[in-house]
């Protein structure tokens, strides 16, 4: 999982390369290079690390011309090293790839064979082997890019360089993603919109087995079947600022008080407030005679599937199965014509979700897919498409992106129980009075973030959490301390509060903070003797509870207090403080919070 630049025009495109791929971090942050044309040449800057250590490298070695490609990479084949960098260069052909080639040894092989010398460990350096020898034989650029994606097995977007046809840029894809752009001052490709949205807003999105020709004024399209494609192009509006921090410190803080926005994006339009239904024109299903549901989906968005399974079954009535998308295929599901799989990916690329939704289809049932990014891998491939409107999230640790997809299930679920009659309308009215007012009690709640920062302070040498909560609440506990976890590295685990007792309650000794989702709601008395239990033996409470509480007080060491909101909603409130709290303990012990060690903001491979 890597992120590419490419451009072509009458512009430098040096700092259009490193400004989107400084964009695009988020995809991989390894390695960097560059590859520009200077005095009909092609000269390649490479280097270990991030975009900041590429800029440096090229004040060193200062290149400058009107026509090159970039990348920033997540190792996967080969150590994070200037060598395995791209762009790779072989003769006439400098490449910059993003994917898998699974057959790439026995290739690498036989190239080897004859004679070719490899200096670099990736999979994709044999791409630049392959497309010189087809140029050898006299093939043009895009019969040689032909001919050797034809011999690949796996998942490639590419741009490439040919050092004798300079002020060209060629691309194509296979199962990952890549846009094109065409602007006033040139033509532009990358791995995500957000990195050529400054130069363009017209954009393309070129299909699998396309194979792309950018020059300064033009993009061709040849398909795979090698004829010449019109590709519509679509005007993005998103604004270029969205993704800058806007001022805060980092883009995970921004995002985390983006939610009341985004919330509010992804229901507009999709409510009728003088009925109170819900219009999804966009899943065009006949929801009566849908068999079984299954929520497949990864890491964050996994908890979110949880969530769903709870609205659904309590508004529709109808069973749902939840699925984590690297288990799914492997069980054999009894997934089959007549069900629904509904994916949840905010990238739209996790290879697992993707793997889970090709499964689903061969069995026969229809894909739905709540995704955040466009036209991206998953909903491409399924029926129905339901967007979020988050924008983009760039910190790697998901969150605005998080309470987007419960928004997003929540209207699926008032569609389904809808269409099947589950429920009364006074009942309706009461819930779509409360979405409609939910994102202002969001605002009230991130004010405070500043209360979280003073309880972050408090635990700042704590090595270890726990993280309880019951119903719809328990996801949420999970999802606070995968948050914990993930950006400040304290090993943290959720619970369902019910469970303490069945082995979790070892683990509490003096000292341990323990995060309670108690807010008032039907099983409140309930959580509030597990808390009771924790307390006893030694444990300090961090209480996430409801305005009004006077009991919790006593109990808890630090205390968060929510507005009150219905039932169903509740995981929307809940889910801030758990972030908040992460975010401060994170800044707090001086992690890198917006681009965690070891991970990566898609994960596109198994
Ligand atoms: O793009 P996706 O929603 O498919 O990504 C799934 C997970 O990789 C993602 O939610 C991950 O767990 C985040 N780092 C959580 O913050």
């Amino acid at each position: 999982m890597c992120g590419i630049v490419a451009c072509v025009g009458r512009e430098d495109s040096l700092e259009i390369i490193l400004d989107g791929l400084k964009k695009l971090e988020y995809r991989g942050y390894d390695s960097a290079g560059v590859a520009i044309f200077s005095d009909d040449k092609v000269k390649v800057v490479k280097t270990r690390g991030k975009i900041a250590n590429l800029r440096k490298k090229v004040a060193e070695q200062p290149l400058s011309g009107n026509c090159g490609i970039g990348h920033t990479r997540w190792a996967t084949h080969g150590s994070p090293s200037t060598l395995n960098a791209h762009p790779h260069q072989y003769e006439q052909v400098t490449i910059v790839h993003n994917g898998i080639i699974e057959n790439y040894a026995k290739i690498k092989a036989n190239l080897e064979e004859q004679g070719n010398k490899f200096v670099s460990e990736t999979d994709s350096e044999i791409l630049a082997h392959l497309v010189q020898a087809n140029l050898l034989q006299g093939k043009t650029p895009v019969q040689s890019l032909q001919n050797s994606l034809a011999l690949l097995e796996g998942t490639w977007a590419v741009a490439l360089l040919i050092e004798e046809q300079p002020h060209k840029i060629w691309c194509a894809l296979n199962q990952s993603p890549l846009v094109l752009g065409k602007g006033r001052n040139g033509t532009y490709a990358s791995s995500d919109l957000t990195a050529v949205l400054p130069y363009t807003r017209e954009m393309i999105f070129p299909e699998d087995g396309d194979i792309c020709e950018l020059s300064s004024d033009s993009i061709k399209i040849i398909d795979k079947d090698g004829n010449q494609a019109e590709r519509a192009p679509q005007i993005i509006d998103w604004n270029p600022v969205v993704a800058e921090k806007a001022g805060f410190k980092h883009f995970m803080l921004k995002e985390i008080h983006e939610q009341p926005r985004s919330v509010t994006d992804t229901f507009r339009g999709k409510i009728d407030r003088e009925n109170f239904t819900v219009k999804l024109p966009e899943l065009d299903l006949d929801f009566s005679s849908i068999g079984n549901i299954y929520l497949v989906a990864c890491g964050t968005s996994y908890y979110a599937a949880l969530i769903g399974k709870f609205l659904i079954e309590r508004l529709a009535r109808i069973p749902v199965y939840t699925d984590i998308g690297s288990e799914f295929r492997y069980r054999q599901p009894l997934i089959k014509q007549g069900d629904l799989l509904v994916s949840i990916s905010q990238s739209g690329e996790t290879a697992d979700t993707l793997a889970a939704v090709k499964e689903a289809q061969k069995r026969g049932a229809k894909a739905v897919s709540i995704s955040n990014v466009l036209n991206s891998q998953i909903p491409r491939i399924s029926q129905f498409q339901l967007y979020t409107h988050a924008g983009p999230e760039i910190g790697v640790a998901s969150t605005k992106a998080f309470t987007a997809q419960i928004t997003a299930l929540l209207l699926f679920a008032l569609k389904l129980a809808q269409n099947r009659g589950t429920l009364q309308r006074k009942f309706r009215e009461e819930l779509i009075q409360e979405i409609l007012a939910l994102p202002s009690l969001m605002h009230q709640v991130v004010s405070h973030a500043s209360h979280l920062n003073v309880i972050a302070r408090r635990y700042g040498n704590a090595r270890d959490f726990l993280y309880i909560g019951r119903g719809i609440n328990y996801p949420i506990a999970l999802e606070g301390a995968l948050k914990m976890k993930e950006i400040s590295y304290i090993h943290a685990e959720g619970y369902p509060a019910g469970e303490m007792k069945h082995g979790p309650i070892a683990l509490i000794e003096d000292g341990l903070p323990t995060v309670v989702i108690a807010t008032k709601n039907d099983l409140y008395e309930k959580i509030v003797s597990n808390l009771v239990e924790v307390k006893s033996r030694g444990g300090q409470i961090i209480a996430i509870a409801s305005q009004g509480d006077d009991q919790i007080g006593e109990i808890a060491n630090d205390l968060f207090l929510l507005p009150p909101t219905h039932y169903l909603l509740e995981p929307l409130l809940t889910v801030l403080p758990m972030q908040l709290l992460a975010y401060y303990m994170a800044v707090h012990k001086g992690t890198d919070v917006d681009q965690p060690r070891n991970l990566a903001k898609s994960v596109t491979v198994e």
